[in-house]
């Protein structure tokens, strides 16, 4: 690589910059895509389902191009990287989506602690520092109005989701950079 001059590497960056463009969008699909038969693991509907849910209720409550594909990637690294799934999810998705969006992804497991009671112990610091140490900043309510009413409810096996099909073209357009606003 040390050989390569600076006109080699504009050529490679130029082409691979094309590739990209089509390809990130393709690839990001599939990774949701592959755990589309995974175990429920005790839930009545498997992370693939769920995020399809909560992409699809935040359709029906008229929110923009950029929070919907950022609600059907919010768990996308559930499976391959369940400790930091939703670092992970910001990071895939930091170059498209908006500051409040990737701040919301990043945090949103520590914002969910409070709803999960059988899971951490009140008295637990862990458990009442997570979210508070956050309150009063400009995203806080945001990413507490995700979690109640588009992460924690959305595991209902009653209600239809849109499919994969139906949330591509967005999904394109918002890894392209250009997101429709409704
Ligand atoms: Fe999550
Ligand atoms: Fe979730």
């Amino acid at each position: 690589m040390g050989d390569y001059s600076p006109e080699d590497w504009a050529v490679m960056n130029r082409q691979r910059a094309v590739y990209l463009a089509e390809e990130r969008a393709r690839q990001a699909l599939e990774l949701l895509l592959a755990s589309r038969d995974a175990p429920t693991f005790g839930y009545l509907i498997n992370n693939y389902e769920h995020c399809l849910q909560t992409a699809t209720m935040l359709h029906s409550d008229g929110h923009d191009e950029d929070t919907i594909v950022t609600g059907l990637f919010h768990d996308a690294g559930f499976i391959i990287c369940p400790e930091n799934h939703g670092r992970f999810a910001a990071d895939l998705l930091r170059p498209f989506v908006s500051e409040k969006n990737i701040w919301m992804l990043e945090h949103h497991e520590i914002f969910q602690r409070i709803h999960l009671h059988g899971f951490y112990q009140p008295e637990d610091p862990e458990f009442i520092n997570a979210r508070e140490q956050w309150r009063g900043h400009e995203y806080f309510d945001w990413t507490a109005q995700f979690i109640e009413h588009y992460d924690i409810v959305a595991i209902n096996p009653n209600i239809e989701s849109l499919s994969i099909e139906f949330f591509e073209p967005m999904v394109r357009r918002v890894f392209s950079g250009s997101p429709s606003v409704p």
